[in-house]
């Protein structure tokens, strides 16, 4: 008889959804995690600790830049770096403890190690093999080092040296204009290093809606970031204290370089799928080296499912859950899913930055006709009197429906803003459905309605 029910591999985002779902719904589970805590990259090494860092660097930033002007008079607070850490180390604690109390009061054994599956239906931890009538595969990503490129995450560092960092660099070059380089770039930005961000393409966060990118780009350069674009990193050496970054520029090919104290390498992440024993399964992969799954989140082996980074998608902490949660619902003989047309993106630097649906590039790529409705944070109350009127609500709706298709936020709060919008789209909701609903005045929600009302006979405030 199999021990478990379910056994979820990995405790991240992903997989504590999945194994707290399965216990929900009755399923005898557990999770094998290998770190010290609960919470996989997110909560430990990625969205929670960058959250707090950029938290507490646009304090700094409010207090230098605004503080002022609102009458409060004084010096700007010092930066107390060990402090800083503290703080970052307090709320990732806090997290992942929380993690371990949802997984008891779920009654989920936390199976510590590493975990690999000798044959369906079996996961093995150290020495023990534990039986069980389904696995969920949620072992996450890593980063994806650019070939050559040697990290040591003290002077070249990923994401997670760059959360840790001794001190702050006076130098920083990051290698790659994407969320993770655009986020702690800007944190260490504001904490007074000279941050040059050096990017592939001619545009950065690739994939986004032009407009914003070009306003996004703006905003960062007043802040105070430095952009080198279409530049292809070649190599980057190192001496006991520093690195010397070269590039070729895409235009000419002509050779640049520039020193840092640390380099920032923000290329992109691949899945993490090592020592599983996928192979000697016969797991079926992706070009991509990604696990191959079904609409259902199954792998070509019975009883084996996957979910989150590890598959094809956004790599992103909620698609995740989303898809740990669906899958556990499969598996309880429920209906699991996820509507991939309405996952929302956000960037949280200082505007923020959202996302969910069709951009006007991609709209003009598929012929579709549309309508914009555009709304500047400039003639929302709320945003003017807290300094946070750069940027926009754009939002996409279909020419002849007016459903709407989808929308970009660049300001203050937008990835909590992005929600109402996804809300409506769950619902199909037209431009004018958004347009006729009630917002509080004043605030930043108001920003939504206008760009809705502008999809119609025009905004208010415009
Ligand atoms: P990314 O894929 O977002 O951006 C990587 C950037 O590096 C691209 O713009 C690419 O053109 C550039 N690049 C690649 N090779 C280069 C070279 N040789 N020289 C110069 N530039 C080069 O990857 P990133 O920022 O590392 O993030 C990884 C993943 O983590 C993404 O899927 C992202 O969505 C996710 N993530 C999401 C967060 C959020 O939702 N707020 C936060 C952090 C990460």
């Amino acid at each position: 008889m199999s021990q478990y029910d379910v056994i979820v591999i990995g405790g991240g985002p992903g997989g504590y959804v999945a194994a707290i779902r399965c216990a929900q719904l009755g399923l005898k589970t557990a999770c094998v995690e290998g770190r010290e805590t609960l919470g996989g990259t997110c909560l430990n090494v990625g969205c929670i600790p960058s959250k707090a860092l950029l938290h507490a660097s646009h304090q700094l930033h409010e207090a230098e830049h605004n503080f002022e002007k609102m009458g409060l008079i004084g010096k700007p607070p010092s930066v107390d770096w060990g402090k800083m850490q503290a703080y970052k180390d307090d709320v990732i604690d806090g997290n992942t403890k929380g993690i371990e109390f949802l997984f008891k009061k779920n009654k989920i054994d936390w199976l510590k190690g590493w975990g690999s599956i000798p044959e369906a239906g079996q996961v093995s931890v150290g020495d023990t093999t534990y039986s069980t009538k389904n696995i969920i595969i949620a072992s996450g990503s890593v980063p994806s080092a650019l070939p050559g490129i040697e990290i040591d995450e003290k002077i070249v560092v990923t994401s997670t040296g760059a959360l840790s960092l001794p001190k702050t660099p006076k130098k920083m070059v990051v290698i790659g204009a994407g969320v993770i380089g655009l986020e702690l770039g800007s944190v260490y930005a504001r904490l007074g290093a000279e941050v040059t961000v050096v990017e592939y393409l001619d545009v950065i966060t690739p994939g986004m809606d032009g407009e914003v990118q070009k306003t996004f780009q703006r905003i960062l350069k007043k802040q105070g970031m430095k952009f080198v674009m279409g530049a292809a990193v070649q190599k980057v050496d190192k001496t006991k204290t520093k690195a010397k970054v070269t590039y070729a520029l895409r235009k000419d090919d002509s050779e640049h370089s520039i020193d840092a104290d640390v380099v920032l390498v923000a290329t992109g992440r691949k899945p993490y799928t090592d020592g599983l024993g996928l192979e000697a399964l016969g797991v079926t992969m992706t070009e991509r080296g990604q696990i191959a799954t079904n609409a259902q989140w199954q792998t070509n082996i019975p009883g084996i499912y996957a979910i989150g980074d590890a598959i094809a998608g956004p790599m992103l902490a909620h698609k995740a859950e989303d898809e740990g949660m669906a899958a556990a619902e499969v598996i309880a003989g429920k209906h699991g899913h996820v509507n991939y047309d309405v996952i929302p993106g956000v960037i949280y630097t200082n505007p923020e930055v959202a996302n969910v649906g069709k951009t006007e590039e991609t709209l003009k790529a598929e012929g579709r006709a549309y309508k914009v409705g555009k709304f500047n944070f400039m003639g929302n109350g709320r945003a003017k009197a807290n300094f946070a009127a750069d940027g926009f609500v754009k939002l996409l709706a279909d020419a002849e429906t007016d459903r709407i298709l989808g929308a970009h936020i660049i300001g203050p709060a937008a990835g909590d803003l992005i929600h109402e919008i996804c809300v409506a789209m769950e619902f199909g909701a037209s431009a004018e459905d958004l347009a006729l609903t009630c917002h509080a005045h004043p605030t930043y929600s108001e920003a939504v309605r206008e760009a809705a009302l502008a999809c119609g006979d025009g905004a208010i405030h415009a």
